[in-house]
């Protein structure tokens, strides 16, 4: 297949489309970010990879950290994380505080605020700095280097998490988060502030294409049935109440972030990432979603 091809025919028709959408500016240091910005990269199991746009600049990955922060909390509780957190679809926006209640305190999927804080409550009693430790992850296991955080970022959404403080501490209420509320929250706002380009988060999707295994470390760091599970709830949960409509348009495995990326894979064949920040209603890259949609369409394979 000519990658290249189609990843520039994409990057024309969807510029051409005039989609819009909203920078995130409930985190107001990513309201700044320049709103034009649009790359692409894909990446297949034998290292080749195909970009177009801005697929070099590094950007917020936001909520596609909570991927590596659970694929971390799998390997150190041994799949015991699974008793603190679900594995079905929210339906509900990625920051809802109401199924929590009639729930008992357990989050529905590791996927939406509430899950992945409740990931992170379980790496910072395993790990004191938890931030660090995914993003050790990422760069020593996995093999992707040349990634840090963003201080601006993660101070601003620390300053700015009241509704991630209100959703641990009512996670507390129920024994279900163990550790200070604002010393989790400081470790999940650092995760959340990494900043990765298409390119290098492409290539750290690499390991749900490839078995769970690095091809850039040669280690194997998940089971089969570990990625087989991963990647299902990416399909399931990976963008929130539009789950449906990503796997009814695009049908493959995904996690968005409000930064404004979109990470997908298609195990054995490749991983892709999408990032311009305008979202849509959902909260999910506009340009994005389209970018996706047109892939799986024009290329003819989704894992359907
Ligand atoms: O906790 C938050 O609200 C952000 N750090 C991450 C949210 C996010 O990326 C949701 N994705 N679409």
């Amino acid at each position: 297949m000519d990658f290249q091809k189609v990843l520039n025919e994409i990057y024309e028709e969807v510029n051409a489309e005039g989609i819009h959408g909203k920078v995130a500016s409930y985190i107001p240091e990513l309201a700044s970010v320049d709103a034009s910005k649009f790359g692409i990269c894909l990446v297949t199991p034998d290292g080749d990879s195909f970009g177009v746009g801005d697929f070099e600049e590094k950007f917020s990955i936001q909520s596609i950290s909570k991927v590596f922060s659970l694929v971390l909390s799998i390997i150190r509780s041994d799949n015991k994380i699974w008793e603190r957190v679900g594995r079905e679809p929210s339906g509900t926006p990625f920051n809802s505080l109401v199924q929590l209640e009639s729930e008992n305190g357990i989050p529905r999927n590791p996927f939406i605020n509430s899950g992945a804080l409740v990931v992170t409550d379980f790496l910072v009693s395993e790990t004191e700095l938890a931030a660090q430790a995914i993003l050790d992850f990422i760069i020593q296991e996995i093999g992707v280097g040349g990634i840090h955080f963003n201080e601006a970022v993660a101070q601003s959404e620390i300053i700015k998490g009241d509704r991630n403080r209100a959703l641990s501490y009512f996670m507390k209420s129920f024994d279900n988060f163990d550790n200070e509320v604002d010393k989790v929250i400081k470790e999940y706002c650092y995760q959340c502030s990494i900043e990765m380009s298409c390119k290098e988060l492409a290539q750290a999707f690499l390991l749900f294409t490839n078995k769970g295994r690095s091809i850039y470390t040669d280690k194997q760091l998940l089971t089969l049935s570990q990625t087989k599970r991963i990647s299902a709830l990416m399909e399931t949960c990976g963008c929130y109440d539009q789950a449906g409509d990503f796997a009814f348009k695009v049908g493959l495995p995904v996690k968005s972030g409000v930064g404004g990326g979109i990470a997908a894979v298609l195990p054995d064949k490749f991983s892709v990432v999408v990032w311009s920040p305008e979202l849509n209603e959902k909260g999910n890259s506009a340009k994005g979603f389209k970018a996706l949609e047109l892939l799986t369409t024009k290329l003819g394979c989704s894992l359907y």
